[in-house]
């Protein structure tokens, strides 16, 4: 006998009260913050979906193996339980513990890129994209076509395009690529998989070129749970096995573990070839500390190491990826347009199908993030022309090819009767959708600027 409602694989152990404002408070807490929900108060919030990244609830597991860290400054027995679990996962012999994702993309790139080159990538995200530029190389990439429409259903959306990829070592000389990246699942384009038989083709490509291949593996286990639904042949295939052979093809990986490790903090660097190793770990010494603990605490190295053992974990997985198609099923049917299919961590509103009378000029995405916020205390976080547009000399703004909101789902945190409430936030923000007016910024950052930015309503 099976049934049908997939349910939250843990009960409660421990709770954390959130608070519900007035909208008088709320008004206020806006106008505070220049119409920016990254100036708001934690407290100010009450269902925060702005990231999925450090925002999950550990287990019982986690918080226990905690106690039993071993805070050795060097050789601590910690870190060798991490480097198992990491070596066991993706078979990468050199384990290289950083704070979070990007100082691990920060040492790879300053060991390997140098400035001219070109680093492809199915879609890199923001930090890994700032950190080659800041190396002098260009990020580019190279999604497969379907990856950049929001109505495609494509299985694996988050393909590499391995004819641009071809075509783009061909054209700039191998010399030029130090490395070739793919983002397990993409999360710029929407939280979108990558299929076993697109790694393989990438592989091809790499070893045709003597090209070393790095996973952002950051939501690996994600990705390894859509191959198992949707790739021909791994419906009986163990999720643990899918992941070990992800990694299988690669030379390397960085990792946040703030997302699927499970914890509130942390990441490493992978790879096999102990030379790039070797320099890495010169480099981790200057800023992270040294390469036993790199920037962590033993206890965080413990709280990683039981989450990448517990991400692994199907029925966990099974509730991950229905607990956000469930959002994306209660935001559609609450009249919202909604990015399809839903990606493994987080729902993408489609403001520039929601609110045709705000242009990209007047921020539609930010007008409704802020409405969401307004009605009913939710935060989102807007990708589209605040984000990824550039401020123009003469004061007008290049705009972004997409105006979405993306909510993001914290792992293990939220009921589904959180959700139901974020359904009826939602819809309520849909059925004032002809009031909601746009922004102009008032004052900006020269970069980044989203996290800053104070905005203005425009009133007519
Ligand atoms: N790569 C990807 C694909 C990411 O999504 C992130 C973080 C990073 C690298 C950087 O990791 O934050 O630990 O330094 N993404 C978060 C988000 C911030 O909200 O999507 P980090």
């Amino acid at each position: 006998m099976s049934f049908r409602t997939i349910i939250e694989p843990f009960r409660i152990h421990s709770t954390q009260a959130i608070r519900h404002t007035s909208a008088e408070e709320r008004e206020a807490a806006l106008r505070r913050a220049g119409y920016n929900l990254f100036g708001l108060h934690g407290d100010e919030v009450l269902i925060d979906l702005l990231t999925d990244s450090g925002t999950g609830a550990m287990s019982s597991r986690q918080w226990a193996a905690m106690m039993d860290g071993d805070e050795s400054y060097a050789g601590s027995r910690s870190f060798y339980r991490f480097q198992d679990v990491v070596r066991d996962i993706t078979g990468l012999q050199e384990v290289i513990p950083t704070h979070q994702g990007r100082a691990a993309e920060r040492i790879l790139f300053h060991v390997m890129v140098k400035p001219g080159q070109v680093v492809p990538n199915n879609t890199h995200f923001d930090t890994t994209r700032a950190n080659i530029e800041f190396n002098g190389a260009e990020a580019r990439d190279l999604v497969i076509p379907e990856g950049r429409v929001p109505a495609s259903r494509h299985p694996f959306k988050g393909n590499m395009d391995v004819a641009a990829l071809e075509a783009t070592i061909k054209d700039l000389g191998s010399e030029r690529v130090p490395l070739v990246m793919v983002t397990v699942t993409n999360n710029s384009g929407g939280g979108q998989p990558v299929s076993l038989a697109n790694l393989r083709a990438v592989r091809a490509v790499c070893d045709h070129h003597r090209l070393a291949l790095y996973l952002d593996a950051c939501r690996f286990a994600e990705n390894a749970y859509f191959i198992k639904l949707r790739e021909p042949g791994y419906a009986d295939v163990p999720v643990k096995r899918i992941a070990q052979e992800m990694f299988a093809l690669a030379d390397g990986c960085t990792m946040s573990a703030k997302k699927d490790g499970l914890a509130n903090i942390g990441g490493f660097l992978a790879m096999n070839d102990p030379e790039v190793a070797a320099q890495c770990r010169n480099l981790l010494i200057l800023t992270e500390g040294f390469p036993t603990y790199g920037g962590l605490a033993g206890y965080d190295l413990e709280a990683v190491a039981t989450g990448l053992e517990e991400v692994l974990d199907e029925e966990y997985l099974k509730y991950r990826l229905r607990s956000t198609a469930y959002l994306a099923e209660k935001a559609e049917a609450a009249g919202m347009p909604v990015v399809q299919p839903p990606g493994g961590h987080a729902v993408y509103l489609d403001a520039k199908a929601l609110l045709p009378h705000i242009p990209p000029s007047q921020y539609p995405a930010q007008a409704l993030a802020v409405e969401l916020y307004r009605v009913g205390g939710v935060r989102g976080v807007e990708i589209g022309s605040v984000m990824f547009g550039k401020a123009l000399p003469d004061g007008t703004d290049s705009p972004a090819p997409l105006e979405l909101v993306r909510l993001a789902v914290p792992r293990r945190t939220y009921t589904q009767s959180h959700v139901d409430y974020v359904g009826e936030v939602i819809a309520e923000a849909a059925r004032r959708k002809d009031a909601i007016r746009g922004f102009r910024i008032v004052d900006q950052a020269p970069w980044l600027r989203h996290f800053t930015a104070r905005f203005e309503p425009i009133t007519l």
